[in-house]
């Protein structure tokens, strides 16, 4: 990386700071508020599925642990607000469901999904899970449901799964690698999601994690750099250490380097052949509604929050109100900054495209960012597109990066064991919220 790269790369990580700042004016809802379809939009159906048995260390997705009772009444909750949704008038082409480990009680999860396809137009499903879920016996019961699986590995070497505490709950790395070949070939997309980037973490380590990944042959591998939040850093540091010299730069070359021969989706997914369904649907859908506890819709600009406690969110589902407790306004212009950088993630923009969805001229209105962008040589133009160049992919990762770590801001604030302090919310949030420096959120109640 050169001088004007460096400062590129830090100059863009502060505007991002900023923009998280500002876009992340949660404002607190007495009322849910009502979702009302455009017919002229396509949206995404995401449905968050909120358990795990076990948690690890890294990471600061929305979860608790699992309880056969307690899922079993969430599904039906879910099922409960999918129907709300849909006497909306909304319908949907495609449908990510993220976790937690969505696979975690397959019975539910088919019903969920059925009902899914009964009532959406969706063409395409993709799911989590852990290696737990996947023998070919229970993933041959999502034929023709599930398109696409990501199953988190993290990494082949046993040192990290040990340190991350995965080694006794999943396997070894050889158990694993016998598990993901019998899963493979029974859904079209299998997917094996590794981090890289972990403290203490050699070439020699990654390098054997892209080679073993690379020799199982799934359809797509997701590499995501490691992220670490106010809401995981401690964990992580206890768990992995600290880094003495942060790697991410030169392995995310090697990664890209090794993948040369593979289609990219986006910066950290690649694929035997190209397609559209990866890790990354905020890149392939502008808006999305999101049902579950915890799961956040985009839709006309707004960011809207699900309750993330699961009585509060079953109690309001079957009560018939809306589950949403918060919401975050985006202005125009950090709308058009959010799509180019979810799209430009997958390496191209089409600039008369993105001009028609979005209504706007995207060269005038984000002038001054694409000639720094330009002039820090990370994108350029060819034939009415914008192209990432290859430091281009890695600050669009790095900024994606920010982007999710940015989002365990607003989990931190709704997180159960914060809440149930028994406190004011405001109060909770104020203490909560101020000590993580990076991204002051500002609370109002409505
Ligand atoms: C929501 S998790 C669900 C996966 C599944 N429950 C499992 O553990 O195998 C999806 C993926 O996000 C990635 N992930 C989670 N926390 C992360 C972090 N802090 N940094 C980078 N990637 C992370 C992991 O690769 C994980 O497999
Ligand atoms: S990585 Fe997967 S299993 Fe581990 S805590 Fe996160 S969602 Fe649960």
């Amino acid at each position: 990386m050169n001088f004007i790269q460096n400062l590129a790369l830090k100059y863009s990580h502060i505007m991002m700071q900023q923009s998280l700042r500002k876009g992340f004016n949660v404002k607190l809802l007495k009322q849910g508020q009502e979702k009302i379809p455009n017919s002229s939009k396509e949206y995404m159906l995401y449905a968050h599925i909120p358990f795990c048995h076990t948690f690890c260390p890294y990471c600061s997705f929305h979860k608790y642990y699992y309880k056969e009772d307690l899922a079993k009444y969430y599904f039906q909750s879910l099922r409960e607000e999918i129907k709300q949704i849909k006497d909306k008038g909304f319908d949907f082409t495609s449908m990510y469901v993220g976790g937690g480990t969505t696979l975690i009680n397959e019975e539910e999860l088919i019903k969920t999904l059925e009902l899914c396809k009964k009532l959406f137009n969706i063409k395409e499903i993709s799911c989590e899970s852990d290696p737990n879920h996947i023998d070919p016996k229970k993933l041959s019961m999502f034929k023709g449901l599930i398109d696409r699986l990501s199953c988190g590995v993290q990494s082949f070497d046993n040192r990290i799964l040990k340190k991350v505490a995965r080694y006794d709950k999943f396997g070894s790395s050889e158990f694993l690698q016998e598990k993901i070949s019998k899963a493979l070939g029974i859904l079209p997309i299998f997917s094996i999601d590794l981090i890289f980037n972990f403290p203490s973490q050699s070439k020699e380590q990654l390098l054997s994690d892209l080679i073993i990944a690379k020799k199982l042959a799934p359809q797509q591998i997701t590499t995501y750099p490691l992220m670490k939040s106010n809401l995981t850093k401690e964990n992580i540091a206890k768990a992995l250490g600290v880094s003495i010299k942060d790697n991410e730069f030169e392995f995310y070359q090697i990664i890209r380097d090794f993948f040369k021969d593979y289609q990219c989706n986006n910066g950290w997914s690649f694929s035997l052949e190209k397609t559209k369904l990866n890790d990354e649907y905020v890149g392939s859908h502008h808006e999305y509604l999101g049902v579950g506890s915890g799961a956040f819709s985009f839709l006309d600009g707004e960011l809207l929050i699900n309750a993330f406690n699961l009585n509060d969110y079953s109690n309001f589902v079957r009560q018939k109100q809306n589950a949403n407790i918060a919401k975050a306004n985006f202005n125009k212009k950090e709308i058009i900054k959010y799509c180019f950088l979810t799209e430009i993630f997958s390496g191209k923009i089409e600039i008369k495209k993105f001009n028609q969805t979005l209504e706007c001229d995207l060269k005038k209105d984000l002038y001054i960012e694409l000639l720094g962008l330009k002039f820090a040589n990370a994108i350029y133009e060819k034939d009415g597109c914008l192209y990432s160049t290859s430091f281009g992919q890695y600050l669009f990762v790095v900024l994606m990066k920010d982007f999710y770590t940015g989002m365990d801001l607003v989990r931190a604030v709704f997180r159960d064991d914060v809440r149930l302090k028994n406190k004011d919310y405001i109060d909770i949030m104020k203490e909560k919220v101020n000590p993580l420096n990076s991204a002051n959120m500002e609370f109002k109640a409505d």
